[in-house]
């Protein structure tokens, strides 16, 4: 490259723009703007030298314009090009002309026009950049995160943020319509129990004692429904402190929504409709109105988890009761036997099944039995443990066909659902039956109120302690607690739970009830929630919420595969940024003003 070139271009003054003014993105122009004088700005995604010619594609968030220096139309500027490489910033003035014959892209919004260069300036120079910035360029994910910049400039990933700018305005435009206000909650707070690990914050001033960051605004939105403020939505950030998996970051946004004066027949309507709307003005996609319902019970009877995927079949069947008496120990003791009936799956190798039966034990089960159903025979290593009349029940309640393969998980009830429902996703995934451009919606109801904790042994929210019992039920939680069920309900969206929220206990006596049946006595309950049970004694309305999950919504609403394809700078699977390398040390000084002596410091001594 002729150095001498790249200095003349190089921009030196402050404001290398100078009276050069943007007139249009680089996604706008058509033919509609054949012979306008434009000027646009952006980064060169490609240069091509064609027999004279060099043609930049200019890239924006928005998409590619192609430009033509020409040495015909303009010298100068032509000559000046040949210093222009991969990813350097130009603006451009030109006149919008269209693409000669046959040269058309029907694929591109821009592809029928192409602007001509009368004049040009550099805006700045690029390194080579680490990647191609390309949606085709396989690349690392630890290398697109430390150059996060770079990865956002890739047309899918910039598309996914228009998208997410998009379904946040529309969230805000109907809540808006609906009278709800936005009011800012703090993020220096107290823990609020959501199940998670929290995130601490050392206070300088009161030595010893600690904020947590919100896990989630629970217990401000209901004192604001106490305040009086009717109802309330912010998009807000909440932070957890637990595992990470592909839907899952320690930082993340939910929309925040609580109403006074509501059942859960309003929150649910206002909420699907807001999804409905969501949908609609942002993929041009009509959701089902209503959505379906399906119990927590039935939800975990046929698909084995709260979160059914329903783009596709493959339910599991309770056959507990046949195989009860059969030879087969493991079976004939369970709590629960399911199968999975898989149609045409008799053809499955020894190595798939071998693959299958890995995959179930992460949820905690000893193997995967199964029988392929063959012409003559049931061929399997389990098969010769029923008796005819045996077979011929499970025959028909599970509608076996010649050419099926059903699979069997006997044990505890959790183990079974956990595995088959687990296996029901990953065939699905596996034998192509998910139909990628499908959206099933589902409400889940009918929660149970506690869940039992076989670490801690005893009895935990199922949702959150504020999540008030269906009538009848707070009477249950001292006899019988396993079944008294809650005023709950969760959005689920292609097998993704996208959104939860409850109807809250409102008065002194039911919140007290609730944390008396979580084994969390006055004194406890006093010190950790006194500020909320004071505030329900000052004329709390009846009042429910839910909080959807944003970047999750956006994830399902773009098709893309991971949560951190929608967040603009993620944390890694190990909670890290690598662009900005946090969580990173800080001072000794900084420690010792806050009181804090690190263990790991010391690493030697640690280990020993
Ligand atoms: P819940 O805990 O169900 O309810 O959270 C609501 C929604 O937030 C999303 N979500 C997450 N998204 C990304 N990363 C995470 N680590 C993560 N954790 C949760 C999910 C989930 O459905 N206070 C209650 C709401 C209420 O009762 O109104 C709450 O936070 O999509």
């Amino acid at each position: 490259m002729d150095q001498t070139l790249i200095a003349d271009e190089a921009p030196r003054a402050a404001d290398p723009l100078g009276d050069w003014k943007r007139s249009h993105t680089c996604c706008q122009l058509t033919a509609s703007d054949i012979g306008a004088e434009v000027c646009l700005m952006g980064w060169v995604q490609f240069r091509r030298d064609h027999g004279g010619l060099i043609f930049v594609d200019l890239r924006d968030r928005n998409g590619l314009t192609q430009v033509v220096f020409s040495p015909d139309h303009a010298p100068q500027a032509h000559e000046r090009a040949h210093v222009v490489r991969s990813e350097y910033v130009l603006a451009i003035r030109g006149t919008v002309r269209s693409r000669p014959e046959g040269m058309a892209n029907p694929n591109m919004v821009t592809g029928e026009i192409e602007v001509v260069v009368n004049d040009w300036k550099l805006l700045n120079t690029s390194k080579t950049p680490p990647f191609a910035i390309e949606d085709r360029v396989d690349v690392g994910e630890a290398l697109r995160l430390k150059y996060r910049y770079l990865d956002l400039r890739r047309p899918r990933l910039a598309q996914n943020f228009l998208l997410r700018s998009k379904a946040a305005q529309s969230v805000r435009r109907y809540l808006d319509s609906l009278g709800f206000l936005e009011v800012e909650t703090p993020m220096l707070t107290r823990s609020t129990p959501e199940g998670a690990r929290d995130f601490l914050v050392p206070s300088r001033v009161n030595l010893g004692n600690i904020f947590a960051l919100p896990q989630s605004p629970q217990l401000f939105k209901q004192l604001l429904m106490v305040a009086g403020m009717d109802r309330y939505d912010p998009i807000v950030k909440c932070f957890r402190d637990e595992d990470l998996r592909a839907d899952r970051q320690p930082e993340f946004t939910q929309i925040d929504i609580e109403m006074s004066f509501v059942d859960e027949e309003q929150v649910m309507d206002m909420a699907e409709t807001m999804i409905r709307t969501l949908f609609r003005e942002c993929l041009d996609h009509e959701l089902p109105n209503p959505f379906p319902r399906m119990t927590y019970q039935q939800a975990m009877a046929e698909y084995g988890v709260d979160k059914p995927d329903l783009r596709f079949g493959l339910p599991l069947t309770d056959v507990s009761d046949i195989v009860r008496g059969c030879e087969l120990r493991v079976f004939a003791k369970a709590e629960l036997v399911k199968g999975l009936r898989v149609p045409g799956g008799e053809t499955m190798t020894r190595k798939e099944i071998d693959e299958l039966t890995e995959f179930v034990k992460i949820y905690g089960a000893q193997g995967l039995a199964w029988i392929k159903i063959r012409e003559s025979e049931w061929q399997s290593p389990i098969a010769k443990f029923f008796s005819q009349e045996e077979r011929d029940a499970l025959a028909k309640r599970l509608g076996l066909e010649v050419g099926d393969i059903v699979f069997f998980q006997a044990g505890a009830a959790d183990m079974v659902n956990a595995a088959l429902g687990n296996l029901r996703v990953q065939l699905g995934e596996r034998l192509g039956l998910i139909d990628e451009s499908v959206f099933k919606p589902l409400w889940v109801t009918d929660f149970p109120l506690l869940e039992y904790d076989p670490e801690d042994k005893r009895w935990v929210a199922k949702h959150h302690p504020f999540t008030s019992p269906k009538d009848g039920h707070l009477e249950m939680l001292g006899t019988d607690p396993a079944n008294a069920l809650a005023r709950a309900y969760d959005m689920v969206l292609n097998g993704n739970e996208i959104g939860g929220g409850s109807i809250r206990s409102h008065t002194l006596d039911r919140q007290t009830a609730m944390f008396k049946a979580l084994g969390i006595d006055a004194a406890e309950a006093e010190e950790k929630f006194g500020f909320l049970l004071s505030a329900l004694q000052y004329g709390a309305p009846p009042h429910g919420g839910i909080a959807f999950g944003l970047d999750r919504l956006i994830m399902i609403l773009a098709g893309a595969k991971s949560i951190r394809d929608v967040i603009a700078f993620p944390k890694t699977q190990k909670a890290m940024c690598l662009l900005t390398e946090a969580p990173g040390e800080v001072s000794l000084a900084q420690l010792r003003e806050l009181g804090i002596k690190l263990r790991s410091r010391d690493k030697d001594k640690d280990k020993a």
